[in-house]
């Protein structure tokens, strides 16, 4: 049995719970191995939840997770950057592996994660990090592996493109758009990180990194966000044939140079990008061998960025499991064959 400590029972951590505890059969087979959540970390411990769990269950000490020697794997989902890096750093000083979602952690402190995870023999998985449920960073990291990677980018924040979307539709407007995406659990618990660009900047910085194989200052990347933009702005897109969209671009020039940047675009609409629409993301790569590739579904919410989620922690259960196993094999037989008998 692998036991996983959840940091955070919002509506990510909720949906990894749901996930966790409702295909829990389907889960052990596919795995050949039971998940355990032994722990949640919250930050007021009474308090009304979607999916109700047992009062011993929650904690409000995080020691009760980062040092308890028999958790396997930390579950990040607080979001920010304090006190979520140093409870990060400390798991992985106990050598326990991390899955996060949070992608200003990983865009601010991905490089030096990494390096410490790797000094402590663990691994830290981040696929929600990035487009929800669309398996982006998995796409990048191998499936694409055999390729350069000229340019990537898409709609990489569902909050805003949700507002956009219904600004165009023309039903509501900005503060009752954005009001309905904070009560679908889409927006970030301050919502100026998704109307500012700042969330897409950081997960443009974790795309760029994998795909341009080289890590990024993400200050140094343009960022403007959506805030400036009125029906007007919209209504004008409209009349001369484009829908506004807020693009995350990393591109690559001539090998010397990036461009990578954060900004409100006029795509035509004759683009399949200008018909992303709600919470969805889209992400487009250009790779030398493969050349384009689309990829798209729900960016942002419970379910979909639980489903990533529960996919690395099935991913570390996996190779904590295959590691296991290749040790104790060769331990307890130490290179000798079994006899086999017919008992
Ligand atoms: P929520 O705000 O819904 O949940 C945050 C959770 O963390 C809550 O359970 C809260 O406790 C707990 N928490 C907050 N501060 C502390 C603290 N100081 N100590 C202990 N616990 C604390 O966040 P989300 O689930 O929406 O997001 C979690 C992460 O996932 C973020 O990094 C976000 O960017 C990322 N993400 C979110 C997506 C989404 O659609 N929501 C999609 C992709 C990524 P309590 O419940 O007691 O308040
Ligand atoms: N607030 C983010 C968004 C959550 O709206 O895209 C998903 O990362």
């Amino acid at each position: 049995m692998i036991k996983v400590g959840l940091l955070g029972y919002g509506t990510v951590g909720g949906g990894v719970y749901n996930i966790l505890t409702t295909k829990k059969e389907d889960i052990e087979r596919k795995l050949g191995e039971k998940i355990q959540i032994k722990k949640i970390l919250v930050k007021e411990k009474y308090k009304k939840r979607k999916y109700d769990v047992d009062d011993s269950l929650l904690t409000e000490d995080y020691k009760e997770i980062v040092e308890d020697p028999q958790i396997q794997i930390v579950v990040e989902l607080i979001g920010g950057e304090t006190p979520t890096l140093s409870y990060i750093k400390e798991a992985i000083n106990g050598h326990k592996n991390i899955v996060t979602a949070n992608k200003l952690i990983l865009a601010k402190y991905g490089r030096e994660l990494f390096q410490l995870a790797k000094n402590n023999n663990v691994k830290v998985y981040y696929e929600g990090s990035v487009g929800g449920g669309i398996p982006i960073i998995k796409t990048l990291k191998e499936s694409m592996i055999a390729n350069k990677i000229e340019r990537v980018y898409g709609i990489l924040n569902g909050t805003t493109n949700y507002i956009l979307t219904k600004m165009t539709e023309k039903s509501i407007d900005f503060e009752e758009a954005l009001k309905e995406a904070q009560n679908l659990g889409y927006a970030e618990s301050d919502p100026y990180f998704d109307v500012s660009g700042l969330d897409s900047a950081y997960k443009i910085n974790i795309l760029s990194s994998l795909a341009f194989e080289s890590f990024m200052d993400v200050d140094s990347i343009h960022v403007e966000g959506i805030e400036k933009i009125e029906r007007e702005d919209i209504e004008i897109a409209e009349e001369l044939g484009y829908t506004i969209k807020l693009l995350a671009i990393g591109k690559r020039y001539e090998d010397k140079m990036l461009d990578i940047r954060v900004h409100p675009t006029f795509i035509p609409k004759s683009s399949p990008l200008s018909k992303i629409n709600g919470v969805y993301n889209v992400v487009q790569i250009h790779g030398d061998a493969v050349g384009d590739i689309m990829i798209y579904g729900q960016g942002a919410g419970e379910m979909p960025t639980a489903s990533a989620v529960v996919a690395d922690i099935m991913e570390a259960a996996k190779s904590i499991k295959y590691h296991i196993e290749n040790e104790y094999s060769t331990g307890r037989l130490n290179g000798l064959k079994l006899i086999e008998t017919d008992e």
